[in-house]
């Protein structure tokens, strides 16, 4: 690369540069967000991920001095050097983020003796892989990168390297795993004094290596595209994710149903099966309101197919089920089979909807329908095409779609490179469209469902990429009845939220392998704080529905869905913060306590929102848990004892007890027990009061499933309280099914208070 800058030009909102004939720009989007584009010989390609309405505006002034360009905006300054090195600085011009000067080193793993012998066997002994870019950060200054999408391993990143390319492998995933399901190539780096993220808008299979090879610098690697990153600038973690959402885009509110409890397997094969299912879900009386219906109930896995023995007249069952406040979720997978007469292969071949060879004839592989056929979901015609084909569930009475197998999955090996598919109008290769896959069908899935059922859709995905978050939850694929697993739950699903993707969950109880009892009753206690609440299991492992493992596990888990029942309207309050400001459901303890060190690397505790602070027992045997718990006073849920922050306490933990605690200075909406959202009329707004500093709370309430919230048809109110005074105020006014009441308890003294 040429040294020295050889000219800039300052055009609308980019900072146009050249370096002997590398040439590049940096676009402010916002005063705290800077995309820095370098120029590597491909075309421009974008990956789809950002949002529509990103349009740069940020103010920012631009010098030059010795050949350095100082771009200055009101909240950072990027330096551009020789060479094109970038650095970031904060106003006070405290270095943030910096390129890192100098090369990467060699791993150092071959001896010289190993080198020469691979040689003397013909085999490569280079160490350096053959990336198409590098970039290159300085390690020094950071102690945690978190994000990263869907990974397994800690909270904290560094060390660590991964990779984005969309992967289904079975065996139990493990923190040596490079790669899942998803790709979200965006990771929030924290340093001794602030706070960045980078977004990579790269959907080519890429790199990121935390400081796995050097404890010097960082570095993300690409097999293709340019350079295109955005810098993040925030004080604080929170900003980041603020940043990043309003670059990628932030969920719509979920329906309020979807907030409850989901009963799935592989598979409920039958009408019988799934009505025994519904039936002892009632009479055991664990609130549940979803049961998913997977890839059985189709006829030989024909997608938008029932088969129509075990599940004849499926429109009048799904009815039935829904009298008893069940609402029914269908997978749906992308491959479809090949078969002469079937309506949606015909269609498709008619159309030339499926992704091609490169001779133009239409690419095969095997997925379980056995010869199937790929939508090319990157075409709008063909979303849409697919989105129609879900009238006729949602006719049937479907309410939410699961889409799996989109990485796309093949049993008969990966799909090559060079399979043609197309981007919108231009056409390219799976090399480019294979990360973007399960983005694009969960697009047409949601646009489908919005288009038929005209509520929210609620749609879960296994494969995505970033922004996915606009069209669908997620869950995080197959994983083990293992107490690893529940372990690893915690920090991916708290790097899942940071990265976008708030409405998440595990398969509770682990999906391959058999659940023990206790495993079983551990793991609702982390499941019952998941946003996406749900318990399934692969087929030929032991049953792992609340009632397989007897009375003390059955009741354990009733009481944990219960609790979650109670927490409903504080999540749907933390999904309206979250589609407000991007900040997730869950939360890890560093987001809200940034400069406390015990934190940085806190795998096994987490925050619901600001108020819950959990800390669940996540190892076999144990009945004591060491919890640590922040700054501040706080509340142990159950028995209102009162803590002092700043310290680690010994909580005694028997198997029916998740240490669970409540801020000091909280109001906690609640509602009572249901068996399912909407069994009962709630007309009376009920806020639990733990006593401390003047609490304010903000509750939002609207009808919990239509768009109207949109046009303003919801009500916001602000409620404080001090033990005393308690005041309810609106913020907004335009829902008109108000509450009756309200009142509020105080938990320590059972004092109540009505307004
Ligand atoms: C995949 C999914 C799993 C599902 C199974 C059968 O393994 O990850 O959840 O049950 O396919 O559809």
């Amino acid at each position: 690369m040429e040294k020295n800058l050889l000219k800039y030009m300052i055009q609308e909102q980019k900072v146009l540069l050249e370096y002997g004939n590398v040439k590049g720009y940096l676009e402010i989007i916002t005063d705290e967000i800077a995309r820095v584009y370098i120029e590597t010989g491909s075309e421009i390609i974008q990956t789809g991920a950002l949002c529509d309405d990103v349009f740069p505006s940020g103010s920012f002034e631009v010098k030059e001095q010795d050949g350095v360009i100082c771009i200055s905006t009101p909240k950072m300054i990027i330096k551009v050097r020789d060479e094109l090195k970038i650095d970031f600085y904060d106003t006070d011009g405290n270095i943030v983020c910096k390129d890192f000067d100098g090369k990467r080193t060699q791993k150092n793993r071959l001896s010289e003796l190993d080198k020469a012998l691979l040689e003397q066997e013909g085999h490569s002994a280079s160490e350096e892989e053959e990336y198409h870019y590098t970039v290159i950060k300085d390690l020094q200054n950071i102690k945690a990168f978190y994000g990263l999408g869907d990974k397994t391993g800690y909270l904290n990143k560094k060390g660590y390297m991964y990779e984005m390319w969309n992967t289904d492998n079975p065996d139990p995933q493990l923190e040596n795993f490079k790669a899942l399901y998803k790709s979200i190539p965006f990771l929030i780096a924290l340093t001794d004094t602030s706070c960045y993220g980078l977004y990579f808008d790269t959907s080519y299979h890429s790199y990121f290596d935390m400081g796995s090879e050097s404890d010097e610098y960082y570095y993300i690697a690409a097999e293709a595209g340019n350079i295109d990153y955005y810098y993040i600038a925030g004080e604080n973690i929170s900003d980041v994710i603020t940043g990043y959402t309003y670059l990628t885009g932030r969920m719509t509110l979920p329906q309020l149903f979807a907030l409850g409890y989901h009963q799935s397997r592989w598979s409920y094969a039958s009408k019988n099966e799934v009505r025994e299912i519904a039936d002892n879900m009632r009479k055991n009386r664990i609130p549940c309101d979803v049961i998913h219906f997977d890839i059985d109930y189709m006829e030989n896995y024909k997608v938008f197919t029932f088969d129509d023995k075990r599940f004849e007249n499926a429109d009048e069952f799904i009815r039935d089920l829904a009298k008893d406040g069940f609402k029914v979720v269908t997978i749906i997978d992308p491959g479809v089979k090949k078969e002469e007469g079937y309506y949606v292969y015909e269609e498709g071949i008619k159309n030339g909807y499926f992704v091609k060879n490169p001779d133009g004839t239409v690419y095969e592989n095997e997925v379980w329908p056995g010869e199937s056929v790929f939508p090319d979901f990157g075409n709008e015609d063909v979303r849409k095409w697919w989105g129609g084909l879900h009238e006729k569930l949602v006719n049937k009475g479907v309410r939410g779609i699961w889409n799996d197998m989109n990485e796309p999955a093949s049993f008969k090996g990966p799909l090559p490179d060079n399979i043609v598919f197309r981007n919108g109008d231009r056409k390219t290769s799976h090399k480019e469209m294979h990360n973007l896959y399960g983005h694009y069908m969960a697009k047409a899935t949601y646009e489908g469902m919005k288009k038929y059922d005209k509520r929210r859709p609620f749609v879960i995905t296994r494969a995505c990429f970033a922004g996915s978050q606009k069209y669908t939850t997620a869950w995080t694929g197959d994983n083990h009845s293992l107490w690893v697993h529940l372990q690893m739950a915690i920090p991916q699903l708290l790097n899942l939220s940071m990265s976008g993707m708030a409405f998440v969950g595990t398969d509770i109880g682990g999906f391959g392998s058999d659940a023990t009892a206790e495993l079983m009753a551990r793991w609702i206690q982390v499941g019952c704080f998941s946003p996406l609440f749900r318990n399934h299991s692969a087929m030929g492992t032991k049953y792992q529905e609340p009632w397989r493992f007897g009375k003390e596990v059955l009741d354990i888990y009733r009481k944990y869905v219960e609790l979650r029942y109670t927490l409903i309207p504080y999540f749907y309050d933390l999904f309206h913060e979250c589609e407000k400001t991007g900040i997730p459901v869950l939360r890890p303890l560093i987001l809200h306590y940034s400069n406390d060190k015990e934190v940085v690397n806190m795998n096994d505790e987490f925050m619901v929102g600001e108020n819950i602070l959990v800390s669940p027992v996540v190892n076999q045997g144990q009945t004591k848990k060491l919890v640590y718990l922040p700054e501040g006073k706080w509340y142990d849920y159950f028995t209102k004892e009162l803590y002092e922050g700043g310290q680690y306490i010994i909580k005694d933990s028997p198997l029916d007890t998740c240490p669970i605690f409540v801020k000091a200075g909280s109001l906690i909406p609640k509602y009572p027990v249901m068996q399912y959202i909407g069994e009962k009329v709630i007309d009376t707004l009920e806020l639990d009061y733990y006593p401390g500093e003047k609490a304010e709370y903000i509750h939002y309430l609207d009808d919990g499933e239509s768009f109207d919230y949109l046009e303003g048809k919801y009500n916001c109110y602000r409620i404080s309280y001090d033990g005393e005074n308690a005041v309810k105020e609106y913020i907004h006014k335009g829902f008109e099914r108000d509450y009756k009441d309200c009142i509020i308890k105080n938990t320590c003294t059972g004092v109540v208070k009505t307004l």
